[in-house]
């Protein structure tokens, strides 16, 4: 079938009717087994990827599925796959072998494959050829025909292998489950034309295509009706949001439109490029008091030869530039940054530019990754790879680096009283509970445990680098008349 034929409403109308298919092979084994069968997702890449597993779950758990974190007590198992990095790809095989064993044991149990890394095409033949016991492979094209894909699945013993190259359809509404009940990331856009010359990304996502505005206000609206009181917008690029709508939006008017939804708390975005973060978006962060006072803004390298090569479209002096501006504008904002060591022809003085940049901004964070060779890239056909030994140095180097700059700046927040969100009990210490500042750094505080998913007052009292340990203020006490002590009081009472 053509997914380019019928309209996203049709396909919509399709889907449900395939899920209700598939809640009939639910009852079915309910009736087999005395129990409903249980699902299990999996994530392995990144804010986008993890949406589109909360899509997964929403059409799983509407076909009667039960939904599970353990892969070995489920009857269908889905990996979202990533390819950004060979590990990423690696950790994927390597699972497979234990998802084989447990398809010996359990022969009814169905595996599928999902997600970017399957848009390559030497991955599916690989699967094909040595993984015989997968299922269902699909890409990230069709992912809104996955109550189809199952239905089919499920009635089928073969191999079904569905990937698209492409597709302009951006299909709305489809059920969704939430990983968590006070926040959720919010897609903005899909796919990225910027071919930095390293990355696989705009050939397993497609061409760049923005969401209609109204589709996301209503989607936000909706969530946090639903409790939600932080979102993230989602795209690879979401300074380029909206150019090609008709009419035209900026990321910038859309954020304003955002802030406007009451009852929504917190707005985060990424990723940002920084060849087209705008003075107008500056302008409305600074404005903004649902903004996050917080940046991605990679960087990727600091050397003007290597961005060049990368086609990254600014020099180390403009990103600097640009840093300057931003921190005038909003003195508290904090800097986080991805970095890539290794790209073909670095040099040890190249990757000492790296390091320069990152002292001179003060990241307040950043992940920094070694260069992995890419199938079809610019970047992995060039000849000059740097020696596997100067690799490891240069990021070595520029790690200790990192993390010096980062705990710098952790410190400066010691002892300050900052809100945060409570994201979940504490793995470790079910005593305390970890809360998300709007930095993005996170605190473990002694607290209730129903305090999760609501906004508190909380003391910095000691900075571990990249965490801080602190103490919930008593507001009823301290802060009822001022306006932080509002903040809580009406999130918290209740
Ligand atoms: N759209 C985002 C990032 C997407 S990928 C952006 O432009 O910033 C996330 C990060 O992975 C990138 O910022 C980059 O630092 C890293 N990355 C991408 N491709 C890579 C590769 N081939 N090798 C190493 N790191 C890579
Ligand atoms: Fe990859 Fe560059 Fe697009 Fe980011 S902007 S997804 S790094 S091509
Ligand atoms: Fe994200 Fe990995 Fe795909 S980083 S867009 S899941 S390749």
């Amino acid at each position: 079938m053509d997914i380019n034929v019928s309209t996203p409403a049709e396909e919509r109308e399709r889907q449900e009717e395939y899920i209700g298919k598939c809640r009939v092979y639910v009852s079915a084994f309910q009736v087999e087994h005395g129990r409903f069968p249980k699902a299990c997702v999996v994530t392995f890449g990144c804010q986008m990827n993890a949406r589109d597993s909360e899509k997964l779950s929403g059409i799983l758990a509407q076909a009667g599925y039960e939904l599970t974190n353990a892969e070995e007590e489920a009857d269908f198992v889905i990996y979202n796959t990533c390819t950004v990095r060979d590990n990423a790809n690696q950790r994927v095989y390597g699972r497979l072998g234990f998802l084989n064993s447990l398809k010996k044991k359990k022969p009814h149990l169905k595996i599928a494959l999902c997600g970017c890394m399957m848009q390559e095409q030497a991955v599916i033949e690989k699967i094909q050829k040595s993984y015989r016991f997968v299922d269902l492979i699909f890409g990230t094209h069709n992912l809104f025909q996955f109550a189809e894909l199952l239905s089919e699945t499920l009635a089928s013993e073969d191999m079904i292998v569905d990937i698209r190259e492409e597709t302009d359809k951006i299909v709305e509404n489809l059920p969704v489950k939430r990983k968590y009940s006070y926040k959720s990331g919010v897609n903005i856009m899909f796919g990225c034309n910027n071919f930095c010359s390293y990355c696989i990304v705009p050939y397993v996502r497609g061409r760049e295509r923005s969401r209609e505005p109204k589709d996301i206000l209503r989607e936000i609206e909706a969530l946090v009706e639903d409790g939600v009181a932080e979102i993230m917008l989602l795209g690879q690029n979401v300074n380029s949001y909206g150019k090609n709508l008709k009419p035209p939006i900026t990321f910038a008017e859309l954020l304003r439109e955002v802030e406007k939804i009451e009852g929504l708390r917190r707005i985060r975005f990424m990723t940002s490029h920084p060849k087209d973060l705008s003075d107008e978006l500056i302008e409305v962060m600074r404005r903004s008091t649902k903004i996050c006072r917080h940046l991605h803004l990679p960087l990727q390298a600091g050397s003007d030869r290597i961005l060049q090569a990368m086609n990254r479209r600014y020099t180390k002096a403009q990103y600097l530039a640009l840093v300057d501006k931003l921190k005038a504008a909003i003195p508290d904002i904090a800097i986080t940054t991805d970095l890539i060591v290794g790209f073909p022809g670095e040099t040890p003085e190249d990757v000492e530019e790296t390091i320069d940049v990152v002292r001179k901004v003060q990241f307040d964070n950043a992940f920094t990754f070694i260069y992995s060779p890419r199938t079809g890239t610019p970047a992995a056909a060039m000849e000059n790879r740097v020696p596997e030994e100067t690799v490891h140095e240069g990021f070595d180097k520029l790690l200790a680096v990192v993390q010096e700059t980062a705990k710098a700046r952790a410190a400066l927040l010691e002892g300050k009283v900052m809100e945060a969100l409570v994201e979940e009990v504490n793995e470790q210490d079910p005593a305390l509970v970890t809360g998300r500042l709007g930095n993005n750094m996170l605190v473990h505080f002694k607290a209730d445990r129903r305090l999760v998913g609501k906004f508190v007052m909380v003391v910095l009292d000691t900075c571990h680098g990249f965490y801080y340990t602190g103490r919930m203020v008593d507001w009823l006490g301290q802060t009822k008349h001022t306006r932080l002590g509002k903040m809580v009081d009406n999130q918290w009472l209740n």
